[in-house]
């Protein structure tokens, strides 16, 4: 194949023209001239709205990408729409006391209408939940399956009896074991951040109905990774080293430690049904796993898009990329790949451009805890700002590395770069022409050009190649960075001309001042067309605005016609200078992080959303005066306390329970430094099975009262009283 002789070869990264590679050691056609480019950008579940750490992963990157492939005139069709299978979709119906449905319809709409106002150009934005994607998902499953590609194996999985439902990991709640969060999930604990498994979990409890979960055995059907991973390692590790190293060290890091099989189906009522065989008539309770079916919703949206959607995804000279956050790129490199590899016929995906994540004012982003900044409010609050939303975003993307949102970073960048240097070199060169032209393209005097015209030139011209490699190579900052540092070129560029000085020489109409001044200001208007041009898959908006005021047709915006200084018409006329961005006020920026930490749901106050409010409020069933006095509490004395090694939250404790003293691993170790702690009384649970944590026997737990702040407090007697005593 083409395209993976050249990868392997070796990654030349010598810009590409003429439909070769300039280093002409390899014949790279295919790889620098696709005939179609097919994009995609992940699915976001449509259990919420969309945050700003969404477009800055990967909706504004492929955004600007696709933009600027439709200005270089390339076939290109830009894919996306709402995952709206799996479990997240599930939880919050749950939350929200309304069906999934409901919850799809609802959020499929805010966030369509989100990436619209934000200009996330789509072709399509399509649903998960459309018949044409069941039936595509469905019989993609099925072909697998027919060729006899899946294992079917048992397991026992964690049930409700209540319920009568087979539980998903994340309706499982319990206490962390490493951090005795009490309402950790059976995947993970949003305390202290461990991934967790359901087995894990102390006091396992079903969030449907508070049931302790027994286990039960169900069939799924498992997809064999592992058949798949000497392909993988030889298409990834070898072919695409020139993969962003952030996406190439992850695959690695996963191929090195052996893939396995996965099941891709689930137990659950929510989701693509199970095709019939090898699931009865009507799935029987299994749906495909969400990431089974999302992926292939690219597939599903581009059938609804266009009937000659084979040519784009079956086609070798097709180029796919994948946009996603770093979050996704297992599913993106290793499984979809492997998925689309058993099945045949593919295309498979050329990049995979994974960005990082985007923290807010220092911490991660939380839609738990409400910390983010929500795109549709962001819309309301600042109409007419899209633009500054998508500069900042992508000045200060997370391409490399997790990358921070501040409030005040967002107006400097506004005040200080839109403002001051964008902004600013565009209208002045309008009031000047207005001025001193007349309104007017001035003519161009070759015979009177200086050393800063001739500089001027040719900034103009090496700008375009320097942006296309850039956003050619998805180095979108840098490219953005070469645009606004275009006219800031033109900025100095004017205050050398200073052609409102050199005006106050004026004499004859052929004087060298008149001459000076008319090329100047020529420059000047064909610069601000040529940022145009180069600001337009970034900031669209700003860049029609530029065509107003230069009253052109779109067409000047093909990206042929960057680097050329004959754009605008000697003696044409020019409208009024339009402002192009406003300054952004303190007060505005105050408002938004004010507003930002007024909505942060403490954990405490998340106790009034069901999911996570149910353990710590709710009262168990019911138990007997037996089932209690099975347990055996004693008061305790810490004679010892200690860190343990490479665990924060940890502390291992010596506690002295009067007939023997005990060694307990206790996670308070964010709450107490071990030498505050030593002396004081505690109450234990002396008869709890012996459990192992970082390595250490814990035998026994030490009791905790959890108050408002999320403080803890022992539970001990009110005066020092003999270690050992009992408490009933
Ligand atoms: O992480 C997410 O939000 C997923 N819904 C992304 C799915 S991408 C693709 F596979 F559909
Ligand atoms: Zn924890």
């Amino acid at each position: 194949m083409r395209l993976t002789v050249w990868n392997r070869l070796d990654a030349c990264k010598l810009p590409k023209q003429f439909g070769y590679c300039l280093c002409f050691r390899y014949f790279c056609t295919a790889m620098n001239n696709p005939k179609r480019y097919l994009i995609t950008a992940a699915l976001p579940y449509a259990n919420g709205p969309v945050h700003i750490g969404h477009l800055a992963g990967c909706y504004l990157p492929a955004d600007i990408y696709v933009r600027y492939l439709r200005a270089q005139k390339r076939d290109v069709k830009f894919i996306g729409g709402s995952d709206e299978h799996g479990v997240p979709i599930t939880i919050r119906a749950m939350k929200e006391g309304i069906t999934p449905q409901q919850v799809v319809d609802r959020y499929h709409a805010i966030i369509k209408e989100s990436m619209e106002q934000m200009g996330i150009s789509f072709d399509i934005y399509s649903r998960t939940s459309n018949a044409i994607h069941h039936k595509t998902a469905s019989d993609f499953f099925s072909k697998l399956y027919q060729d006899g590609l899946f294992e079917e194996k048992e397991s026992e999985q964690y049930y409700d009896e209540k319920a009568n439902t087979f539980l998903a990991d994340r309706y499982i709640t319990g206490t962390c074991p490493v951090c005795a969060n009490p309402n950790a999930y059976g995947d993970q604990c949003e305390k202290c951040g461990s991934s967790l498994s359901p087995e894990q979990l102390i006091n396992p409890r079903s969030t449907l109905s508070d049931a302790v979960p027994v286990k039960k055995k169900t069939t799924h059907w498992y997809f064999p990774l592992q058949q798949y991973e000497n392909w993988l390692k030889e298409w990834i590790l070898e072919d695409h080293k020139e993969w962003k190293n952030n996406v190439y060290g992850q695959c690695k890091s996963w191929l090195d430690s052996g893939l396995q099989s996965r099941a891709m189906t689930r137990d659950s009522n929510w989701g693509i049904k199970v095709p019939t065989p090898p699931a009865p008539e009507g799935g029987g309770g299994k749906v495909l796993y969400v990431w089974f079916d999302a992926p292939i919703g690219y597939i599903s949206a581009t059938k609804e898009l266009t009937d000659q959607w084979a040519d784009y995804w079956c086609k070798e000279d097709t180029k796919l990329v994948h946009f996603i956050g770093k979050d996704n790129i297992v599913f993106h490199c290793i499984i979809f790949p492997a998925m689309l590899k058993a099945h045949g016929g593919f295309v498979l995906p050329d990049n995979v451009p994974a960005n990082e994540f985007l923290n807010i004012e220092g911490e991660k982003v939380s839609t738990s805890r409400n910390w983010a900044v929500w795109v549709h409010e962001y819309i309301k609050d600042f109409a007419g700002s899209e633009d500054v939303l998508r500069y900042v975003l992508c000045a200060n993307a997370p391409e490399t590395k997790d990358n921070d949102f501040t409030w005040k970073d967002f107006q400097d960048r506004n005040n200080s770069e839109l403002v001051s240097i964008f902004g600013n070199f565009v209208n002045r060169s309008w009031v000047l022409m207005h001025k001193l032209c007349g309104g007017k393209v001035p003519p161009l005097h070759e015979d009177a050009f200086d050393d800063n015209d001739k500089q001027i030139i040719s900034e103009i011209q090496s700008s375009k190649v320097k942006v296309e490699n850039l956003i050619e190579e998805f180095k979108f900052r840098d490219a953005l960075f070469e645009v606004i540092d275009l006219s800031r070129k033109g900025n100095q560029y004017m205050q050398k001309k200073e052609p409102w000085i050199v005006a106050k020489q004026l004499g004859e109409v052929d004087s060298p001042a008149q001459k000076s001044i008319d090329n100047c200001l020529h420059l000047c208007l064909q610069l601000t067309a040529n940022l145009a041009i180069l600001i337009n898959p970034f900031l669209p908006t700003t860049a029609k605005k530029m065509l107003g005021m230069m009253k052109v047709v779109d067409k000047i915006l093909d990206w042929e016609n960057a680097g050329k200084i004959k754009l605008l018409s000697v003696g044409y006329s020019l409208r009024e200078p339009q402002l192009l961005f406003r300054k952004i006020e303190d007060e505005e920026i105050k408002a938004q992080v004010e507003k930002l930490k007024a909505g942060l749901v403490k954990p405490t106050e998340n106790k009034s959303d069901k999911e996570t409010a149910a353990a710590p409020i709710s009262v168990k069933p019911e138990i007997v005066f037996d089932d209690f006095a099975k347990i055996d509490l004693k008061v305790g004395t810490i004679v010892a306390a200690e860190k343990v090694e490479k665990a924060d939250k940890l502390l291992k404790l010596q506690v002295d329970v009067g007939f023997e003293t005990r060694t307990i691993v206790s996670g308070i170790a964010m709450h107490f430094a071990p030498e505050e702690i030593v002396g004081k009384q505690v109450t234990v649970v002396v008869n709890l099975a012996p459990r192992k944590m970082r390595g250490i026997e814990s035998n026994g737990m030490i009791l905790m009262a959890e108050d408002n702040n999320g403080k803890l407090h022992f539970i001990k007697p009110e005066t020092v009283i003999n270690p050992g005593a009992g408490v009933s």
